[in-house]
């Protein structure tokens, strides 16, 4: 926990142009400052950061955000991560709350579990490196398999000599304790006696997403069928097996900005992808794919590609993996490689360019491949056809978003020949199971809600565009967030009162607004507004810096996103321009943009009580208290339109 006060010292000195200076190459540009977008690669600059109000946008991704969001966005941290990046960079201490015993223990095995393993991986380079079994067994094994050094350096790949306690014995006289060096197994016990665990092992370290060293994996370099090919470190600690992917520390880059992440299996299918440039690439190395693994996976993408060898083992074990990715909510696509090719020896055999295209040229989405998959298997018996139909369904069911499910649906009758209401009707029962599964034991059978169901053609609620007020409350917003502090007048049409009460925007929106009891119909414009009003009625104060840092991400970005200045570049660019005609225009613009907004609303409102009219009156209602409301309605609008025709007037 990192507390209160010292999250506010470090916003404060953080400042967002040196920050984000490290990262990207800024030059001034009016007020503000621009350059490369670090997140595509575009030719010309339309990343923009401004100082003065703290906060950067970048137009060709659409990110934007505050300093901390950079960092988060950035370095993929997540947000105590970004705020101890900005302490260290600011030199600020972060005097943590005092940790309890047990905590301080835990903490010291961790760190101790850190320390072993970072000694060791330095040990077994060195050992590789400088020692002549190490160069001649370790080193020119890795140099046979075409590993050039730099990958192996880069992979911090070593070698334990094959004796009986080498590691051990330099490892006990550095002292380090027998209870840490047992939990990584790099040292083992048999009858009182200790002994290396990768003795005449290559060893792969396994890092963790900031590149600390969490475990290894040694593999034999004999041919002995009886003794197991790789060994991994155990569970402790530090390690948790299914919350790590071997190579994420050095592609998670990669993954972000190819915005696609190839699953392999094994360790040297990885560094062999890497070496020819294929960077985004990771295995779960050994063990089954986990839920969690997917979940590291989604911090940088939603798409993953499964690369497999076309082996039937390997290939029946994917589909298990690409039902807990679409589970997850994210796409999924499998590459085949050709003629028994693991991606290790088939980057052998080809350069970066040609992996590269042949990735992008037969990824094929899961319900094709499994599809075909299955089909073959089947070979038109219509018993086991009718299982692969469930088979597919099953797996389209696990898919949260409807739209997508329903696209799938449409795919999936093309490709097996089964009508789309065949498929549906059976989704909707595994939908409907699935969902009983889900709430079954905390709710009796008749309280379960309805599940959401696919409806046979698709009908989404009509909506007419010239209806929607979003653009007018997103309006009212802009100038709520860019001008709040500006003095704002109503002007006394009869010009008898001379104490006419002195406001600024801010006050007059609000004041507006909740005295209309309106709220705003855009889910997230309501929320800012309201924290806005809320925050304001209780301390009279507005603070940008306040939503700019809002914990709430729903009311940072778009409070970012409406002082950034919206729509593109282009007005970005202008801003200094239009904005100060703007200005010159701001009591119209505010008059405008409330009134206009209200003149909607209330028309909407009378076309509802006219459409309520109709129905109730058919069933008999009295049509005079609709009509009632009716002239209330008209004289509202009256007003209103009054109001703004002597403003556009003016
Ligand atoms: P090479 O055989 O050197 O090409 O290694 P590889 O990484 O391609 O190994 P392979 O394709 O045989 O296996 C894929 C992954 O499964 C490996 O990287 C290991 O993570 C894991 N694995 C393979 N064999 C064993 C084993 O005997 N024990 C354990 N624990 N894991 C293994
Ligand atoms: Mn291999």
């Amino acid at each position: 926990m990192i507390p209160p006060h010292k999250v506010d010292e470090i916003l404060s000195a953080a400042r967002i142009d040196e920050v984000i200076g490290e990262f990207v190459n800024l030059k001034k540009s009016g007020s503000s400052l621009k350059g490369l977008s670090p997140w595509t690669d575009e030719k010309s600059p339309s990343f923009m950061v401004s100082p003065a109000k703290g906060i950067f946008k970048d137009f060709s991704s659409g990110k934007g955000g505050n300093v901390v969001s950079f960092i988060m966005e950035h370095e993929h941290f997540t947000y105590p991560e970004a705020l101890r990046w900005l302490a260290k960079r600011y030199s600020i201490e972060i005097e943590e709350e005092k940790p309890s015993p047990e905590m301080e223990e835990a903490r010291n095995e961790r760190e101790s579990l850190y320390v072993i393993n970072e000694f060791a991986r330095d040990w077994f380079a060195e050992q590789m490196w400088e020692s002549d079994e190490g160069q001649n067994v370790g080193l020119s094994y890795f140099k046979e398999r075409g590993f050039t050094e730099t990958i192996i350096k880069k992979f911090q790949l070593g070698y334990n000599p094959d004796d009986f306690q080498a590691f051990t014995d330099v490892a006990l006289a550095k002292g380090y304790k027998d209870e840490y060096l047992l939990a990584t197994a790099l040292v083992k016990e048999k009858n009182d006696k200790k002994y290396d665990g990768y003795k005449g092992r290559v060893i792969f370290p396994i890092h963790n997403l900031s590149g600390r060293v969490i475990g290894f994996g040694g593999r034999t370099l004999k041919a002995d069928k009886n003794i197991p090919k790789y060994i991994n470190s155990p569970e402790n600690a530090i390690y948790n097996k299914s919350a790590s992917l071997y190579g994420l520390y050095y592609a998670k880059q990669a993954i972000a900005k190819g915005d696609v992440c190839y699953l392999v299996e094994g360790y040297t299918d990885v560094i062999s992808f890497h070496q020819k440039g294929v960077e985004n690439t990771v295995a779960s190395s050994g063990t089954a794919l986990t839920r969690g693994q997917i979940k590291l996976i989604s911090r940088y993408t939603q798409n993953i590609t499964l690369v497999y060898d076309g082996d039937p083992a390997g290939i029946k074990a994917s589909l298990r993996g690409i039902d807990l990715i679409l589970e997850e909510g994210m796409h999924v696509k499998v590459v085949l490689l050709p003629d028994g090719h693991d991606p290790d020896s088939f980057s052998k055999e080809h350069d970066g360019i040609a992996i590269k295209e042949h990735l992008e040229g037969n990824a094929r989405d899961f319900i094709g491949f499994k599809a075909d998959l299955l089909m073959t298997e089947a070979a038109g018996d219509p018993i086991k056809t009718n299982d692969v139909i469930h088979a597919m369904v099953d797996s389209i069911a696990l898919i949260p978003d409807t739209i997508l499910r329903s696209l799938y649906i449409t795919e999936c009758s093309r490709l097996m020949d089964v009508s789309e209401t065949a498929l549906i009707s059976e989704l909707n029962k595994v939908l409907r199971k699935n969902h009983r599964t889900k709430f079954r034991g905390d709710r009796r059978r008749e309280e379960i809600p309805e599940a959401p169901l696919i409806e046979n053609d698709f009908k989404k609620e009509e909506q007419f565009v010239e209806d929607t007020v979003e653009h007018q409350e997103r309006d009212l917003l802009r100038i709520m967030v860019n001008y709040y502090d500006q003095a704002f007048q109503m002007e006394d049409p009869t010009g008898e009162d001379e104490e006419v009460e002195q406001l600024n925007i801010l006050e007059f929106l609000i004041d507006e607004i909740q005295g209309d009891d309106i709220s705003f119909e855009t889910e997230s414009y309501q929320k800012l507004f309201s924290e806005v009003a809320k925050n304001f009625n209780e301390t009279k104060d507005f603070q940008p810096s306040t939503y700019i840092h809002h914990e709430d991400e729903v009311i940072r970005n778009l409070f970012i996103d409406l002082m950034s200045f919206p729509y593109n570049l282009d007005n970005w660019e202008r801003k200094d321009i239009w904005v100060s005609s703007e200005e010159k225009k701001l009591r119209r613009a505010v008059i405008e943009s409330i009134y206009a907004y209200k003149s909607k609303r209330i028309e909407r409102m009378i076309k509802n009580n006219q459409e309520l009219m109709k129905d109730q009156v058919l069933l008999g209602a009295d049509p005079d208290d609709f009509l009632i409301t009716q002239m209330k309605l008209e004289e509202v609008k009256l007003q209103i339109n009054k109001t703004l025709g002597r403003t556009i007037l003016h």
